[in-house]
């Protein structure tokens, strides 16, 4: 019989010194590292986030018992991980990936550490499939790599949180696990997106990992690392693709200064500590496609961050904005005037380009960016002088159909196909002689028509991702059917 030994375990003890709010001081540990999780006194537990002279910092995570000074506390040598697997899919997680639900408690496949390692660059491949968003603009305009890190900025009830949960609830039945991890917002906001999670039947593919504003600030900061963590087993250990919503990364930076200022550290610009840089790109360097030796799984981010008056120059935006691979800028001067999703197509780019789209959307949405950010311009212009010639009315009610075309409700993802065949349908003349209040009628029905006549249609344009002769025959066909009808 082989021999089995146990791993030895070193087990230090400590004592707590001081205890402020949230960070708690303690003495007597010689061996520690940072990151690692102690216990503290009866039951409550924290990380240990830095170290002075005479003592270690810890950041209180679990609040069990109250704390007190000449409390002791017990660490072992290991990094601080949290339970993962695949039972965590369709439940509602605190930042500890503990269950927040009635679900009862969760069999985990293993355990993974929460500052876990980036994806090396040998490890990486370039991002090739696109991931389906189920917003229109953002799937024409704004492709989406799998593995990509797109940020989502905006100012406050713009639509930021509306998009990143479409993009979850469009996954469906796309075999892409979904992470919804919120951070300091309201209790309100995040049973907005639990009854979207209801509605959409996300629990089958996602799960949500929170630490409100109630919950305690350790708890803020730890969540999203944790999200990653819990989405890296899915990456790593099952080579499937996994996205990951963070709403918002402004809460995120200010749990963080709060807890940096309870620690002592030096504040730097708007109070904010010096490695508040470090923090966020150490979180999104997670995201990545793997190459097929490492599984070929992919992790996609997409960061939430939340704009004063549309300023994207601010400390945390532009520090965002410059580690991640693309922005969607919420506006909310369009979101006033109805244009709902409020993207702002002349703000908004994304680093990865049409290389990851489908044949079929980059052939047809070339110009379409171009085209809706000449004719706000024209608009503009138009806007102070009255009566104006037929030519520029025709351009200005071609933009307002465009304009009609592009909007779209919240909740209601859709399909890469639809937005394949409105764009084709657009740009072969049916929407030419419309009115801006017919177009999506006109368009509804179109898909209708093609859906009920043709049902092997999109599931064929989704596999081929391009318009082939037949599909093209048969779109004709409808497009034709439709002009006699309708228009
Ligand atoms: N495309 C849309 N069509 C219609 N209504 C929308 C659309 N997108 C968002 N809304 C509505 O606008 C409101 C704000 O949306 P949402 O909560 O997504 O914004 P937010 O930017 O995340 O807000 P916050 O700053 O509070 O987090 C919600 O009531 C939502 O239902
Ligand atoms: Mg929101």
């Amino acid at each position: 019989m082989p021999l089995k030994i146990n791993p030895i375990k070193l087990i230090e003890h400590g004592v707590v010194a001081e205890i402020r709010q949230d960070v708690v001081h303690v003495t007597g540990l010689t061996n520690c590292m940072n990151g690692q999780l102690v216990n503290i006194g009866v039951s409550a537990q924290g990380v240990i986030v830095g170290f002075d002279p005479d003592y270690v910092l810890v950041l209180v995570v679990r609040e069990g018992a109250p704390i007190k000074p000449g409390d002791a506390v017990i660490t072992t040598i290991d990094q601080f991980r949290v339970p993962v697997g695949e039972r965590f899919i369709g439940r509602r997680l605190n930042a500890l990936a503990e269950p927040a639900d009635n679900g009862g408690p969760i069999r985990e496949d293993g355990a993974n550490p929460i500052f876990g390692a980036a994806p090396g660059v040998l490890e990486r491949v370039p991002l090739a499939q696109v991931l389906e968003t189920g917003t229109k603009i953002i799937d024409m305009t704004l492709p989406i790599g799998m593995g990509q890190r797109m940020l989502i900025i905006g100012d406050r009830t713009t639509g930021k949180t509306t998009v990143g949960v479409d993009a979850i609830m469009n996954q469906k039945g796309k075999d892409v696990v979904c992470i919804y991890c919120c951070i300091g917002k309201a209790e309100a906001a995040l049973a907005k997106v639990t009854e979207s999670f209801d509605k959409g039947r996300v629990w089958d593919y996602g799960m949500i990992v929170a630490a409100t504003a109630s919950d305690p600030m350790g708890q803020q900061y730890l969540a999203p690392y944790v999200a990653c963590s819990l989405g890296e087993y899915f990456m790593y250990t099952k080579g499937r693709d996994v996205l990951v919503v963070f709403d918002d990364f402004t809460k995120h930076a200010w749990a963080y200064r709060q807890i940096s200022l309870l620690l002592e550290r030096a504040p730097g610009r708007d109070a904010y500590p010096g490695d508040i840089f470090y923090i966020h790109s150490q979180l999104v360097e997670r995201a990545g496609k793997l190459n097929a030796a490492r599984g070929g799984g992919s992790m996609t981010h997409l960061p939430i961050v939340e704009t004063l008056q549309g300023d994207v120059a601010g400390y945390i935006p532009s520090n965002i904005i410059s580690m991640t691979d693309g922005q969607v800028y919420m506006n909310s001067l369009l979101f006033g005037e109805g244009f709902k999703p409020a993207i702002d197509m002349g703000l908004s780019v994304s680093r990865i380009g049409s290389k990851v789209q489908w044949k079929a959307m980059k052939k047809l949405s070339g110009m379409l960016k171009l085209e809706y950010v000449r004719y706000k311009e024209l608009e503009k212009l138009t806007r102070i002088k009255a009566g104006v010639s037929g030519e520029v009315e025709r351009r200005l009610n071609r933009g307002k159909v465009l304009e009609e075309v592009l909007k779209q409700d919240a909740n209601e993802p859709v399909a890469m196909e639809d937005e394949v065949m409105i764009l084709y349908a657009l740009e072969r003349g049916l929407l030419d002689k419309a009115d801006p209040p017919q177009v999506r009628g006109i368009l509804a029905e179109f898909i209708r028509r093609v859906r009920t006549r043709h049902p092997t249609l999109p599931a064929e344009l989704s596999q081929k991702k391009e318009l082939t002769e037949p599909i093209k025959e048969a779109l004709n066909n409808e497009l034709a059917g439709l002009s006699h009808t309708a228009v």
